[in-house]
């Protein structure tokens, strides 16, 4: 069982969705919180709710983890206030979705930044500590996207198969030290993921809440699980391309979330 009542967990992307949905579990089972993201209005309003309700802290730091400075701007901000982190849940991500060569490269790239760079850099950051102090975790949210390649869904696929490898193998390096790292899962959840992207195409079943996505992840914590997908049919979605040529598996993602409109 982890150890969540009197610590402190960091949460990127509480502003909205799986990362508002991971803050209020936390700051429910008695961790402060510090909330991450660039929408401060939203988090305050988070941290001001979460406040109320369970005494505890919360703490907004407004970044943008798609600059490069992002990891340093974040972990000034955290040891200014005098803080530390014995939970760190890289969650921000968002997704470009559209043939490849109609894509703005600009946001391609911040996606990579947001969702494969900045959750390096947070996790060099803050993992080393809680090694040294032998307690602590990490949630990496990945998707049931970075199962296969996926045409459209190219550089979002790509950058989720990275979180779910690099996930299992930090789990690998951290086991026996009393510090899991965890890979998370979910596949179509209610959220702004897919308006944001005007990407419906790419919301492929019936959606699952962020409360049941993140009672997966924190009992896969609990667990000390290295990788956890959220929802039975999601599970079960996921062990279809191993047994398939990947090229095949790629062509079916492709046919299934091909823009419509684009
Ligand atoms: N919803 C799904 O179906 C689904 C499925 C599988 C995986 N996921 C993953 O779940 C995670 C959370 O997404 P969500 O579904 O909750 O979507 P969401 O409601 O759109 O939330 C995305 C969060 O990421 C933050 N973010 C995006 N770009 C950022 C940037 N440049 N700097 C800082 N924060 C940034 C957003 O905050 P600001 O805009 O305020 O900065 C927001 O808080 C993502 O990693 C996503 O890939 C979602």
């Amino acid at each position: 069982m982890f150890n969540y009542r009197g610590k402190t967990a960091l949460v990127t992307g509480a502003s909205s969705g799986i990362g508002k949905a991971f803050a209020r579990a936390l700051a429910a089972r008695g961790m402060s919180v510090i909330l991450v993201a660039r929408g401060e209005e939203s988090m305050k309003a988070l941290a001001a709710e979460i406040t109320q309700k369970h005494q505890v802290q919360a703490h907004v730091i407004v970044a943008d983890l798609s600059r490069e400075n992002a990891t340093a701007v974040v972990s000034a901000a955290v040891a200014e206030r005098g803080l530390t982190v014995d939970l760190l849940v890289n969650n921000a991500g968002f997704m470009t979705h559209g043939p490849f060569e109609s894509i703005d490269t600009a946001a391609e790239q911040a996606e990579v930044m947001v969702n494969v760079t900045s959750l390096v850099g947070l996790t060099h950051a803050f993992l080393p500590r809680m090694l040294s102090q032998r307690e602590g975790g990490v949630i990496n949210v990945a998707s049931i996207a970075g199962f296969q390649p996926i045409p459209y869904l190219a550089t979002y696929a790509a950058t989720k198969a990275f979180v779910i490898s690099f996930s299992v193998a930090l789990y690998e390096e951290c086991r026996g030290r009393n510090v899991c790292v965890l890979g998370l899962c979910p596949g179509n959840t209610a959220t702004e993921l897919f308006d944001r992207a005007s990407a419906p195409e790419a919301a492929l079943g019936k959606p699952r809440t962020v409360e049941q996505v993140v009672a997966t992840a924190l009992n896969g914590l609990d667990k000390k699980r290295s990788l956890v997908t959220d929802g039975l049919k999601n599970s079960l979605l996921t062990h279809g391309p191993r047994l398939i040529p990947r090229w095949f598996a790629a062509r079916c993602a492709g046919q299934a979330v091909r823009p419509r409109s684009k």
